[in-house]
């Protein structure tokens, strides 16, 4: 029976450290506000000079490869969850298998929000259970700080968000028991609206997509009714995890480290609480980089496992929950 093992993790952030005070020069906002309503203390912004979303990716990937003992040729297929990608189309995916030298092989791209790297995760497990590819790349990056109305009529969104990539290569193994046990996928539609951007979207008539007709730009900023979110996610979090661990037939006790998306330290702490799950079983991270999207459980998983707090045998739980609304969950034995 094949199954599939995450054989390296890496991860790459903006060298751009921008703090809470930073953002108070701004708008009007503190880094007491910040800090007690999210958790985040600073955040990573890219530098136009230097950062992309493929190029954050493949220095994530390098370090993946790297860490695993990878050749970087060995990798078959690639999976890019992005929301920010570096181009309206294509993907950001055939930008990576450029920036890799990696000729012809398939690139796919994801659009699935905070869910998109376990959506990806998901889809690279089934392509590896039906024998199809051996070695895929799965990775979530977002440059998400020029998408941010940094003004105080944004605040309540664009103090949560931050920039960064994280990459796991996942391969195909005959270990019977590790690898992959499971992943479940949701989305609810009619609450699209609740978190989105929507510009530069199709549903204009051709009339109003000419630039100069849109008069009120912050359509290509990022909306969020974060009250709605914040009820939502609480919730499902828990539903997806319970699912996880029922399809499993495992216990709340019998995971090693849960890794939750990073979208807010305080639905962080809300899920610890009602798992009954100590401190040293829930990774967190948001403190340093915000909110990444779907970079959030990657850059998560690699500083887990740099951390040593990810090892061979143990059970590591995945979730996510975000735009569209999409929730999410993986439970990997490692
Ligand atoms: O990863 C994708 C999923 N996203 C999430 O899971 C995000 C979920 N939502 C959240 O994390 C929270 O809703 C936020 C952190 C975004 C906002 O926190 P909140 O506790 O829901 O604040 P709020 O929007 O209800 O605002 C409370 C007050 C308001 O003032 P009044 O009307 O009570 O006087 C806001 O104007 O705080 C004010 N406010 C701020 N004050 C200082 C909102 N943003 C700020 C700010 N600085 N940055």
């Amino acid at each position: 029976m094949i199954s599939s093992r995450i054989i390296g993790l890496g991860h790459h952030v903006p060298e751009n450290i921008v703090t809470n005070h930073d953002l108070s020069k701004l708008m009007d906002t503190t880094d007491e506000w910040i800090v007690e309503r999210t958790g985040i203390h600073q955040r990573r912004f890219m530098n136009p000079e230097k950062d992309t979303v493929a190029n954050m990716a493949a220095k994530a990937t390098r370090m993946a490869a790297e860490r695993a003992d990878l050749k970087i040729e060995d990798i078959e297929f690639i999976i890019f969850a992005t929301i920010t990608p570096d181009y309206y189309f294509p993907g950001s995916g055939v930008l990576l298998q450029r920036e890799l030298n990696l000729e012809r092989i398939g690139a796919l791209d994801i659009r699935n929000a905070c869910s998109g790297f376990i959506y990806g995760l998901s889809v690279a497990d089934q392509f590896i259970k039906t024998g199809m590819y051996k070695t895929i790349l799965v990775v979530g990056a977002e440059i998400q700080s020029t998408v941010l109305d940094l003004s105080t009529r944004g605040r309540s969104t664009a103090v949560i968000f931050g920039d960064g990539a994280g990459a796991a290569i996942v391969q195909a193994s005959q270990e019977n028991g590790r690898g992959v046990l499971s992943t479940h996928l949701h989305a609810d539609g009619r609450f699209a609206e609740e978190l989105y951007i929507k510009d530069p979207g199709s549903s204009r008539p051709q009339a109003e997509r000419q630039p100069e007709q849109i008069l009120d730009t912050s359509t290509f900023k990022v909306h969020m009714n974060g009250n709605a979110v914040f009820k939502h996610a609480v919730g499902k979090f828990a539903e997806v995890i319970e699912e996880a661990l029922k399809s499993n037939q495992v216990h709340v006790e019998d995971i090693d480290l849960l890794i939750p998306h990073q979208a807010n330290l305080k639905i962080s702490k809300f899920l610890q609480a009602s798992l009954n799950l100590p401190d040293e079983k829930v990774y967190n991270n948001i403190m340093r980089y915000g909110n990444t999207t779907a970079a959030s459980i990657p850059i998560a998983l690699s500083e887990a496992w740099a951390e040593g707090k990810i090892n061979p045998g143990q059970l590591v739980c995945l979730a996510a929950f975000g735009s569209g609304f999409t929730w999410a969950s993986a439970l990997i034995k490692w």
